[in-house]
């Protein structure tokens, strides 16, 4: 049994419980938070025995295997690196980290301590990427990809009343691309593996975070477009354009009708019989690799993510 603790006590933290209870063999026995009192009324929210104020002791208890790291992304390297340190495998809310060099130095230090760092990128887990992966031979020569993630932001109206929500902190590494524009991202390379080149462009919003962005990415035989916002919403499908045919895809985070049309005409829709919280599958995945397979495929696609997304903000 995978014994984990949690750290984050928000939405999403409750959609992760969720998804453990999808799998056996893993199972969160203590939530941690950094007020007792809102952990424990998550811990009662999602049916989880155990609580914890001191992260450090919790890790050194010797009482859990992971981690599941659900705080703002400026938070996840220092905490990984503690997990770490005591012997604790990690499972890292997207993205993992705000920079590359930064979960190089997990992945070192995991690979020294015999652990897992993981990073939860539910879409390329999920059932409907699969069928994409399956539908690409069909299509021939990919020339063009077009990707993005959209979604506006209820919290963007607390920025436009002169807050500074943790998702839009740039001190916490809020904003789109980090956010959202990390989807599309890692679909593409999952998909069609590391871009050559990369150059993109984001709107700065008030905070001093980006909240909209565009990049274009070139591979060899292909070119990739994605776009990603929390200041709008899009009502476009993705797609990806072969000399063949094209395939359509209505939700980068989470395929759930496919479309492949051929040159001729002929159209076939796939719907895909997914889960509704599509983290069971990352968290099967991360068992899977707690159990012993090999991390280094997954670890070098987030990683590859999180060089892009430096591409794209200039860094
Ligand atoms: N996979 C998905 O679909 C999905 C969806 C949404 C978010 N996410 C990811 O989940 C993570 C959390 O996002 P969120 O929007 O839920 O963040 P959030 O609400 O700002 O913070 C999450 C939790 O972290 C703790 N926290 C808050 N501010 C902190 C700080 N300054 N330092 C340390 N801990 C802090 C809080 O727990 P306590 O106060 O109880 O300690 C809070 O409940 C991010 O990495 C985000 O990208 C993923």
């Amino acid at each position: 049994m995978i014994r984990v603790a949690t750290i984050g006590t928000s939405a999403i933290a409750e959609r992760f419980a969720d998804a453990v209870s999808q799998n056996d063999g893993i199972r969160i026995d203590v939530a941690y938070s950094r007020d007792a009192e809102r952990g424990r009324a998550f811990a009662d929210r999602v049916g989880i025995a155990g609580t914890s104020t001191d992260l450090e002791a919790l890790l050194a208890s010797g009482e859990v295997d992971a981690v599941y790291v659900g705080s703002p992304n400026g938070a996840h390297a220092a905490q990984a690196q503690a997990a770490i340190a005591a012997g604790v495998h990690v499972f890292l809310e997207k993205p993992a980290t705000p920079t590359a060099a930064e979960f190089e130095a997990l992945l070192a230090q995991a690979s020294d301590r015999g652990v897992v760092v993981f990073e939860g990128m539910r879409n390329v887990y999920d059932p409907g990427m699969a069928k994409v992966v399956e539908l690409l031979p069909q299509i021939g020569q990919v020339r063009l990809v077009s990707f993005g993630q959209s979604q506006y932001s209820a919290r963007y109206d607390l920025v436009l009343q002169g807050e500074t929500p943790n998702i839009f902190d740039p001190a916490l590494a809020g904003g789109a691309l980090f956010d959202l524009g990390v989807y599309p991202l890692s679909a593409l390379i999952h998909l069609f593996g590391v871009p050559e080149s990369v150059v993109g462009s984001t709107v700065t919003i008030a905070t001093g975070a980006d909240g909209a962005g565009a990049a274009v990415l070139g591979y060899p035989d292909l070119v990739a477009q994605l776009s990603f916002s929390k200041i709008g919403f899009s009502q476009r499908p993705n797609e990806i354009q072969g000399e063949l045919g094209t395939i359509e895809i209505d939700a980068i985070t989470q395929p759930r009708l496919v479309a492949i049309t051929l040159r001729g005409g002929d159209r076939a829709e796939h719907r895909i019989d997914g889960a509704d919280n599509n983290m069971t599958y990352e968290v099967a995945r991360f068992a899977e690799l707690v159990r012993g397979a090999d991390p280094a495929p997954d670890q070098q696609r987030s990683l590859a993510v999180l060089r892009a997304v430096e591409a794209i903000r200039g860094a």
